[in-house]
C-alpha cells in the first residue's frame, strides 16, 4: 500500500464518498511523484501581531512555553522575532506590524469578519515546512494548480526571502511555505537586519527567571497540536487540501455530537512523535449556522468562524507525565501560571483513566490565540477523550458569545 495510506484509521465521524475518494488518490500520487519524500516536518510557525505588542506576546511565551528567544530580523516596516527551543521542534516567528496604517493581503483577511477586523494585524499566518530540494517541490506543487507568492510579493510583505509561500488557502486563510534545509544544517531566515534587541532580551530574560522560580521550566515541553477553525462545509476539503500541500495523513475524525461540531486530526508520516512535527487538527461544525434555528443546535465552532474567519484557534502544548508537590504536572503548571494573573477558560478537565487531561488559557491579548495544556498519562498516545473536547469547545465559545456582545455593543453605539 502506499506510504501514507499506510496508518490505521481513528474516530467515528463518516466522511462522504468524495473524501474517501480522493483522499486515495491525492495521497497515491503525492507519494508516486515524490513529494511525500520531499517535504519533512514543520520547521517553523508564523505569527503576526500589532504594533507594539510583539515583546509583550515574546514574553508571554517564554513563561508559558518552552520557548527562547534568539534573534529579531528588523526590515522596513516589520520586526520579526525568531523564537526557537531546538532544532527538533518548530521555531516560532513572531512578526509585528511596526505601522497601524500599513495593508495588506492578511489585515484584510481579518477585516471582514467582526471580532477579527478588531485586532486586525493580528493573526497565525501558517507553518514553514522543511523541503529537501524547494526548486522540484514548488514545480510539483504547480503542476498540480497550487499557487505561491512571486518572489517580488515575498520581498514587499517582509517575508524571508528564502522561503516559498502559497497564497492563503480558500478554506483555512493560512499560507503553507517550504524552507530547504538539510537536518544538520541551521535555520535561517533570509530576511532585513539580524540583531539582539536589548527591549526584547530583557523581557525574555525576565520571563524565563520567572518560569524557573515557579519551576514550571522543566515540565512545558514543545508543541503537541495546532488547531484550525473552518466552515462546516469546508471540513472535508481543508484536511484534505492541507494534506496535499504537506507530507501528512489522514489520523481520523471524532464527531462532538454535544457540540454540533467534529475534531479532525492529521499527522506527520514522518514523524510519529507530535512533539517533532505537531499535528494539524481541523474542527468544524456539523451544520451551517443558518439551520440550528430549526434544528435547536448548540453552534460554537461555526459562531468562531462567523467572528473571526478560519484561522488557528489553538496552540496545543504537551505538560510532562508526572506529579509536582503532590499535584499532577499540568494542575501544577496552570495555578502556577494562574497565580502570575493569566486567565483559563475553564478546570483542567480529563483524568487519569481516560488517559489525559487538558484545558485552555484564555485567547492571548496580543495573538488572540489560545494555549492549551495536554498531559497525556503513562503510554496513552490517543489524541482526546470526548467528553474533553465537548467541554473545551464550549468553554472557548462562551468567551466568544462576551467577545461578540462587546463587538456589538461598540458597533451600535458607534
Ligand atoms: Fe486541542
Amino acid at each position: 500500500m502506499s506510504q501514507s495510506l499506510n496508518f490505521p484509521r481513528h474516530g467515528d465521524k463518516r466522511n462522504s464518498d468524495f473524501f474517501e475518494t480522493f483522499l486515495k488518490r491525492l495521497l497515491e500520487e503525492r507519494d508516486r511523484v515524490g513529494l511525500t519524500k520531499l517535504i519533512h516536518e514543520i520547521d517553523a510557525l508564523m505569527i503576526t501581531v500589532e504594533p507594539g505588542h510583539s515583546i509583550d506576546y515574546v514574553a508571554e511565551l517564554c513563561l508559558m512555553t518552552p520557548y527562547h528567544y534568539m534573534v529579531t530580523l528588523e526590515s522596513e516596516s516589520h520586526l520579526t522575532h525568531v523564537m526557537r527551543i531546538d532544532l527538533n521542534s518548530p521555531d516560532i516567528l513572531v512578526r509585528e506590524v511596526k505601522d497601524p496604517n500599513i495593508r495588506g493581503i492578511f489585515r484584510s483577511l481579518n477585516e471582514v469578519y467582526p471580532i477579527g477586523s478588531y485586532k486586525p494585524n493580528s493573526r497565525y499566518m501558517g507553518e514553514v515546512l522543511r523541503v529537501t530540494d524547494l526548486h522540484s517541490v514548488v514545480r510539483l506543487q504547480r503542476e498540480r494548480e497550487f499557487r505561491f507568492f512571486s518572489q517580488d510579493e515575498i520581498r514587499r510583505l517582509e517575508l524571508p526571502g528564502n522561503l516559498a509561500v502559497s497564497k492563503p488557502s480558500p478554506y483555512t486563510h493560512n499560507i503553507v511555505a517550504y524552507l530547504e534545509r538539510e537536518p544538520d544544517e541551521l535555520r535561517v531566515y533570509a530576511l532585513g537586519l539580524s540583531t539582539i534587541r536589548g527591549d526584547v532580551q530583557e523581557a525574555y530574560l525576565a520571563a524565563k527567571e520567572l518560569q524557573k522560580r515557579l519551576r514550571i521550566d522543566d515540565l512545558i515541553l514543545p508543541i503537541d497540536h495546532l488547531a484550525t477553525r473552518v466552515y462546516s462545509q469546508n471540513r472535508e476539503v481543508a484536511i484534505l487540501e492541507y494534506l496535499s500541500w504537506s507530507s501528512y495523513y489522514y489520523w481520523g475524525s471524532y464527531d462532538i455530537k454535544d457540540q454540533n461540531s467534529s475534531t479532525n486530526v492529521t499527522k506527520s508520516v514522518h514523524h510519529s512523535r507530535e512533539l517533532r512535527s505537531p499535528a494539524k487538527v481541523f474542527t468544524a461544525n456539523n451544520t451551517p449556522y443558518f439551520v440550528n434555528h430549526l434544528e435547536k443546535l448548540p453552534s460554537p465552532t461555526e459562531t468562531f468562524v462567523r467572528n473571526y474567519g478560519p484561522r488557528l484557534h489553538h496552540i496545543a502544548v504537551a505538560v510532562c507525565d508526572g506529579e509536582t508537590d503532590g499535584q499532577e504536572n499540568i494542575e501544577y503548571v496552570v495555578n502556577a501560571i494562574r497565580d502570575q494573573g493569566k486567565d483559563f477558560l475553564l478546570d483542567v478537565i480529563g483524568s487519569k483513566q481516560q488517559g489525559l487531561k487538558q484545558i485552555f488559557s484564555s485567547a492571548s491579548e496580543h495573538s488572540s490565540l489560545i494555549i492549551e495544556y495536554v498531559q497525556r498519562f503513562g503510554d496513552f498516545d490517543g489524541f482526546f477523550a470526548k467528553d474533553n473536547v465537548a467541554e473545551l469547545t464550549r468553554a472557548a465559545g462562551v468567551e466568544e458569545e462576551l467577545l461578540e456582545m462587546e463587538a456589538q455593543s461598540s458597533s451600535i453605539a458607534g
